[in-house]
């Protein structure tokens, strides 16, 4: 006797506020899945949602969340900018609807803290996007630092060294500004790696930061290079430095030490293409992952990095919809991604104040940090 086929899934009804850039990501991501369905998009620009709506066949297209969340949804992608994010997750709490929120959280310890409470409180599924975790290469240095390879890490190095136009931070009024994008390289580039870099580490115990303005200060008013010293609480140390003010662009480089002694590390390089193992230095031996082909200019169009990321944002979203079929948690919850805005929010107060930060001393809301003088 055959066994009977398993019951599909329930279709899920998903709603994306916010059609900008980083949308596309989320709808192709969504689209990939079976038994989901992109019920509505909603921006505050309205002409910008009815075409996003069109041009992914979506039935509504509406100006508002609340409208979003009217849409009878069962999660909601929260694509808008970084200060909206908080007012845009506790609406869905309030509705019940489990959502899956583009990094970073939020701009303020204070408004992640209620962010995770409100969904933790309403029961709902917070997810947050740190897509490059799902890569390969990230993936195989986590299970090192599990199995023993390298062992528990003992010194972690994490280089963010980009490049940006001024055209980038001109494209909208919110970048660039501590009010609207909440800090600069760390808050809007860095924190990616440094989410990979705590992830492999582990918790932190304190951190010493500074941060400057280099090459884009006359037309914006947040960091665009910062260097860190950051101690875990394991007595592990590890280095941080990103950068804006790079160019051509150097990409990104994460090393990890284990206490074995064995080393490895990925590379982003160009900026936007997978990550790949660039040192595995293990009992004796130091291999490497084939380099992507020649030829990529390392100044990449972000139109280009943001539809390169898409295969990971679809593996995370993926994880988002499994989790909330499983009842369990997803693999990088609200609480999870708190974490790498606590490390970068270190910096900008210990730059200010001139002095290490004791974590669990971070204040909940920051103060303007200064460029150092000099
Ligand atoms: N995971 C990644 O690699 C990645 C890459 C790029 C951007 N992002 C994040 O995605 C978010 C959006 O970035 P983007 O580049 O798409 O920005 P964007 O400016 O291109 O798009 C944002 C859209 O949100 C709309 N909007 C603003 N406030 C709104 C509100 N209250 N309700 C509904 N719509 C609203 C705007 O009109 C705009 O269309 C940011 O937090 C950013 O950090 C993540």
């Amino acid at each position: 006797m055959t066994p009977s086929a398993s019951p599909a899934p329930r279709t899920l009804r998903v709603g994306i506020a916010g059609c900008g850039a980083i949308s596309r990501n989320h709808m192709a991501a969504f689209r990939a899945l079976d038994n989901v369905q992109i019920a509505g998009v909603c921006d505050v620009d309205l002409d910008r949602a009815q075409a996003t709506a069109a041009a992914w066949g979506v039935p509504a297209a509406v100006a508002t969340v609340g409208e979003l969340l009217d849409l009878d949804l069962d999660l909601v992608s929260v694509c808008t900018p970084h200060p909206t994010h908080e007012d845009v997750v506790l609406q869905a709490a309030a509705a019940g609807v489990h959502v899956l929120c583009e990094k970073p959280i939020a701009i303020e310890l204070a408004s992640a803290e209620r962010m995770v409470a409100a969904c933790d409180a309403a029961e709902v599924r917070l997810g947050v996007l740190f897509q490059r975790r799902f890569w390969p290469a990230a993936q195989r240095i986590r299970a090192a630092i599990d199995d023993g390879t390298l062992g528990r890490p003992i010194m972690g190095q994490c280089s963010v060294m980009l490049h940006r136009d001024p055209e980038y931070y001109s494209r909208d009024a919110w970048r660039g500004t501590w009010a609207n994008d909440g800090g600069g390289v760390l808050m809007t580039q860095a924190i990616h790696y440094i989410d990979l870099l705590q992830w492999f580490m582990g918790d932190v115990a304190e951190v010493y930061g500074r941060i400057n303005t280099y090459k884009h200060g006359h037309h914006i008013e947040v960091e665009d290079s910062a260097a860190a010293v950051i101690t875990f609480t394991s007595g592990a140390m590890a280095t941080l430095e990103a950068s804006t003010a790079v160019s051509p662009s150097l990409g990104v480089q994460l090393r990890v030490t284990g206490e074995t002694g064995a080393s490895a590390s990925l590379t982003e390089f160009p900026e936007g293409s997978d990550g790949r193992v660039d040192l595995w230095a293990v009992a004796e031996t130091i291999s490497a992952e084939p380099a992507h082909p020649e030829g990529v200019h390392p100044n990449v169009d972000l139109a280009t990095i943001n539809g390169q990321l898409i295969p990971h944002h679809t593996t995370q979203v993926r994880d988002f919809v499994q989790a909330l079929r499983d009842g369990t948690d997803p693999a990088i919850t609200g609480h999870d991604a708190t974490k790498a805005l606590r490390i970068l929010l270190a910096v900008y107060e210990s730059s200010r104040s001139g002095q290490p930060v004791r974590f669990a001393d971070l204040p909940s809301t920051k103060q303007t940090p200064a460029p150092v003088a000099g």
